[in-house]
């Protein structure tokens, strides 16, 4: 069962997500897909994860503005389909950093996957923009520009908050360890 962070919806079985889930789903049961659980994007939150949080969000503002929301939500799970750690894999040089250089991987990989339109296309592979320079040709590619930075932040916060928890737990027990 899946959730994108800061929903309360599941996308397998609640109404409210019955829609995005019919857009995503053979994506999310996709090998080369699932493969994504094994890479971390923002500290604990991994590739897969993170692809499922922009790709709900995009679906939502891009229903909410009458703009693909389908489209938006398909190519939110295959913007960072890159299949590798980067903390990993140092950068070569006269290499563009990883920032630039990963939408155009994740998009060749998606395109030997996955039948993609034009605009599907444009939204994979401009997702960091203005990072990539060149100017998203549809709506729904600035969409993503801000979905995958909401998303960032949510990961991040998730992150802390699970520290936080961490922590106070530790204070807690400390506290009893000394009353005891
Ligand atoms: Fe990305
Ligand atoms: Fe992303």
């Amino acid at each position: 069962m899946s959730k994108a962070f800061g929903s309360k919806y599941r996308i397998e079985s609640s109404k409210e997500a019955e829609e995005f889930y019919s857009f995503v789903k053979d994506l999310l049961n996709n090998e080369t897909v699932l493969e994504m659980k094994n890479f971390r994007h923002h500290y604990s939150t991994t590739c897969y994860q993170h692809c499922l949080n922009v790709a709900y969000y995009n679906y939502l503002i891009c229903r909410k503005l009458g703009l693909d929301s389908k489209k938006a939500a398909r190519a939110g799970i295959l913007h960072d389909l890159y299949l590798y750690d980067w903390r990993d894999v140092p950068r070569k040089k006269g290499e563009m950093p990883h920032g630039m250089r990963h939408p155009r991987i994740a998009l060749e990989i998606a395109k030997q996957n996955f039948d993609l339109s034009k605009r599907e296309q444009d939204i994979i592979v401009k997702h960091m923009w203005p990072l990539t320079l060149r100017l998203p040709r549809y709506a729904e590619s600035y969409v993503i520009v801000v979905t995958d930075k909401y998303a960032a932040v949510l990961e991040i916060g998730a992150h802390v908050k699970g520290k936080l928890k961490g922590l106070g737990s530790k204070a807690v027990g400390s506290v009893l360890r000394k009353v005891s």
